[in-house]
């Protein structure tokens, strides 16, 4: 069965049994503190478990893009040396919220995998909880007997916690499930040992795959169970396990999931792939590797997380890097690599993740661009490594770290460079250096929340796009949160006016009133689909109403932003091409700032243009048409600008500004009209990143600003050169002007040095046998001092030449002697100037042929002349 039909099969039979087939949600997760990556399926459902959010559809099932790349799901370490682990995988999962429970759900997993999968049900065995003393649960007999209707009791076995609890994460929605584990072993094995014998025991051919989860508790902050208000199932099914399964292969990279993506490794690398998993397979291993890598990192840019050194960005960058060094060392290939494969990759993906189609161009490009760099950086400590003089064979702990942070070196690839020149490396203390580092970051980004506080029911409901201003409503719960040794508290209300941040629009500031209690809104944030007022004091009266007011001026700044925002993009678009797609953006009171997928600098026509246009759009007084509640198939219908990376409802809220020119799926705040906006100013247009343009721009009376401040600055200009009629050809003129003096000055010194010059010659007095000069001259120019000593001592050669002169107000001594005298070892410019640059305050010193002084005291330029003169004359003599 081909991988396509192997997912389809899973969506139509839930779809059959009631279920709603929804996309999958985002792998880059936005509004949820405890999670980076979606590291399962119900992630996106967290809300309905937890009762944040009313249940209203109570089936679902999907697949779902997964990343287990850090937390409490991490496979990173595991990906390549087996067949069936992986950084980016999918997850079949299907979803019942307070619907059916465990006998429906292991009777659905039992019929597909046998009736529409068509798995011998005699190569299935059941992992059942087998309960946990020190949590006080009990063994989950219940689902025992369900599965007892399908499954022989003897292939029904008990696990503890660690295999058969499932939790998200340190905290939230968990509970008991069962595990369907597939024996894949043959016949005449599978008769000598049991597969009841090698279940969770690490078994490649005795595999799980499928966990249905059901959950029923929450797990708090401070690790208590808490039973929730209703039951709910989870299931995940790994999408490339039961491929292989089903394709009979075991290892998922040889289902045709990955195989063409090894296909061109091999051919490309020259390395025939080879299908082995012995440790010294190297190339086999790196195949893999670079295979599953390339689909996390594709995967991640497409829903908006680009290589950096911060956040998720960190974790992609990381990956990347970890590929590159596979295909580098293991592979021979030393150019960029890894965008090749992304094509190839689209192909076998981009019908079910349109996104990974659309942006591959994109894609390619930051993929291509991180990868010279890193392959750069990786050269630059080869050299490193290279130039090092290992006397003692060690490798010190804090080099290795070095290597690691600034060149981005795994220890690894230290280890395998070191290897080869025979070194070994202080293991201990790289991880020491490695774990002060993660301490101090830890302490940096450290926030500590603490349980919820239910104060009062109710739903929590955002008001904000019709008002400032709730006259009551009600606190319903509350959570402390400390970070970085500050104390805040975050409130949920059940109205609220004041707007979370998101969709780059920054979070509404304002007041609370509790009970004559103001209370200030430091900023607003949103988990989920809980909105968080986040303020430093906790109210006295938890249970009074409340009252609540945002800054409304603040507010319609950001609404004049983002409507600006909306009208820019639709410019860009309309001027630069379609390729243009939103890759970041910043709504604030103060300004706009929006990243965009283009490959070049924007000429100043462009800029101009795009100004132009929003500022036509802005004076056309647009009204604002807003729909609330419009079915997603219609706003694609219409044409609505949608975001990859966002997580889409069924009903979503679409923004238009002429439905010719704007239209947009957008949960942020507006202006009725835009007239509002008054005016838009674009102040700088740049680079962010590879393939990505940043311009930030003011509107309104931040614009208005703007534009008087450059103006201020020109009406000084233009005072300074006294209002000439048309000031920029007064300033070339001068400009021009200044550049002609300068050259006349430079050719009037020298010709001054070159009558100076024959002056000189003439003046020189020989002393036994050697011509000498001690003045003061009238140049002011070092450069052409020197040229004149030296010219002068060739031609008076074996000569001594001492000059005094003033630069910028400064004393100078130079002073010069033939080679020939130097060579004696008798006579040291050097050492003469040192003795005397006292008399110019100063110091200075050089060689023996040549050497300068500096000081401040001009006056003292003679006497160190008559000194110089002195001492010289004496060692002649002498
Ligand atoms: N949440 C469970 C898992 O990730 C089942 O979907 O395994």
């Amino acid at each position: 069965m081909e991988s396509r039909l192997i997912r389809q099969t899973f969506l139509d039979f839930f779809a059959k049994n009631g279920h709603k087939i929804v996309p999958s949600a985002p792998i880059v997760v936005k509004n949820d503190p405890t999670l980076m990556f979606t590291n399962a399926g119900m992630n996106q459902f967290k809300d309905y478990f937890l009762g944040n959010k009313l249940i209203d559809i109570p089936r679902i099932a999907d697949t779902q893009k997964c990343l287990r790349v850090s937390g409490k799901h991490n496979d990173l370490e595991e990906v390549g040396t087996d067949g069936y682990h992986h950084t980016m995988f999918e997850m079949l999962g299907n979803w019942s919220f307070g619907d059916y429970f465990k006998e429906e759900a292991i009777a659905f997993a039992w019929k597909l995998l046998t009736e529409a999968y068509k798995l011998d049900p005699s190569r299935l065995y059941i992992s059942v909880f087998g309960g946990d003393a020190e949590e006080g649960l009990s063994k989950d007999l219940e689902a025992v007997e369900f599965w007892k209707k399908w499954v022989p009791e003897d292939r029904i076995l008990f696990f503890g916690k660690k295999d058969n609890f499932w939790e998200m994460g340190e905290s939230g929605p968990c509970g008991p499930c069962s595990e369907i584990h597939v024996d894949l072993r043959p016949d005449e094995i599978r008769n000598r040992i049991s597969g009841a014998d090698l279940v969770n025991v690490g078994t490649p051919e005795v595999m799980e795959i499928w966990n249905l989860v059901f959950i029923q508790y929450n797990r708090k902050v401070d690790g208590q169970l808490e039973e929730l208000p209703a039951k709910h199932i989870d299931t995940g099914m790994g999408f490339e396990r039961i491929s292989m399964v089903l394709q009979q292969k075991t290892s998922s990279y040889d289902t045709d999931i990955f195989s063409p993506l090894i296909q061109y490794i091999a051919t490309f690398s020259g390395h025939p792939y080879t299908a082995s998993y012995a440790p010294q397979a190297k190339s086999d291993l790196a195949m893999r590797v670079i295979a599953d890598h390339i689909r996390a990192i594709t995967f991640t840019i497409a829903d908006g997380s680009i290589p950096s050194n911060t956040g998720s960005g960190y974790v992609i960058r990381r990956i990347l890097r970890r590929a590159v060094r596979y295909y580098y060392s293991f592979l021979g290939i030393k150019d960029p690599f890894l965008f090749r494969l992304i094509p190839i990759l689209v192909d076998t993906m981009g019908d079910v993740f349109p996104e990974i189609k659309s942006q591959q161009e994109f894609i390619i490009k930051v993929v291509h661009e991180e990868e010279i760099s890193f392959l750069r950086t990786l050269e630059g400590g080869l050299k490193k490594l290279d130039q090092l003089k290992v006397d003692s064979g060690l490798i010190s702990g804090s080099l290795a770290f070095e290597l690691y942070d600034t060149y981005g070196f795994p220890l690894d690839l230290t280890k395998l460079i070191a290897a080869e020149k025979n070194w070994t490396i202080d293991e201990a203390g790289f991880k020491l250096a490695l774990d002060q580092q993660k301490q101090r970051s830890r302490a940096d980004a450290k926030k500590e929340y603490s349980d919820w506080n239910f104060i009062q029911d109710g739903q929590c409901k955002f008001i904000g796009y019709d008002v400032n201003e709730v006259e009551q409503t009600k606190l319903l719960r509350w959570r402390k949160l400390e970070s970085k040794g500050n104390a805040l508290y975050q409130l949920v209300l059940e109205t609220t006016p004041f707007y979370p941040e998101g969709g780059g629009q920054v979070g509404d500031k304002g007041l609370l009133y509790f009970d004559g209690q103001d209370i200030e809104v430091l900023d607003t944030v949103k988990e989920n689909d809980l909105i968080l007022h986040i303020v430093e004091i906790l109210p006295q009266h938890l249970e009074a109403p409340v009252r609540c007011v945002i800054n409304g001026y603040r507010r319609s700044q950001i609404e004049n932003n983002h409507s600006a925002t909306h009208l820019m993009h639709a410019a860009l678009r309309n001027i630069l091409g379609t390729h243009v797609q939103q890759k970041g953006s910043l709504v604030n009171e103060d300004y706009l700032r929006f990243d965009f997928s283009h490959f070049q600098k924007l000429s100043a026509e462009e800029i101009k243009n795009i100004e132009t246009l929003v500022n036509e759009k802005i004076r056309e007084n647009i009204a604002l048409e807003e729909k609330r509640h419009l079915p997603i198939e219609e706003a694609k219908q219409s044409g609505a600008m949608m975001l990859f990376g966002e997580k889409y409802g069924d009903y979503v809220r679409m923004i238009t500004f002429d439905p010719g020119f704007s239209r947009e799926l957008c949960g942020g705040c507006h202006v009725e009209s835009t007239g509002n906006i008054g005016l838009f100013k674009i102040v700088s247009e740049a680079s962010v990143a590879a393939g990505i343009r940043r311009i930030e721009a003011v509107s309104s009376s931040k614009a208005e600003q703007y534009i008087r401040d450059q103006m201020d600055e020109l009406n000084q200009i233009k005072t300074v050169f006294n209002h000439p009629p048309n000031i920029i050809q007064h300033i070339h003129h001068l400009l021009d002007e200044n550049k002609l003096l300068q050259k006349q000055i430079q050719d009037f010194k020298e010709e001054q040095s070159l009558v100076l010059k024959d002056q000189l010659l003439a003046r020189a007095e020989r002393i036994s046998g050697i011509q000498t000069l001690f003045c003061s001259i009238v140049l002011t120019d070092s450069k052409l001092v020197k040229s004149l000593i030296y010219q002068l001592g060739k031609e008076l050669s074996p000569a001594i030449l001492f000059f005094g002169f003033v630069e910028n107000d400064k004393a100078q001594l130079m002073c010069y002697v033939s080679e020939e005298l130097v060579k004696t070892n008798q006579y040291n410019a050097s050492n003469w100037l040192k003795q005397v640059s006292k008399h110019i305050e100063g110091g200075g010193g050089g060689q023996a042929f040549f050497a300068t002084a500096g000081g401040k005291n001009v006056a003292g330029i003679q006497s160190a002349i008559e000194a110089v003169k002195d001492i010289v004359i004496k060692e002649l003599k002498a």
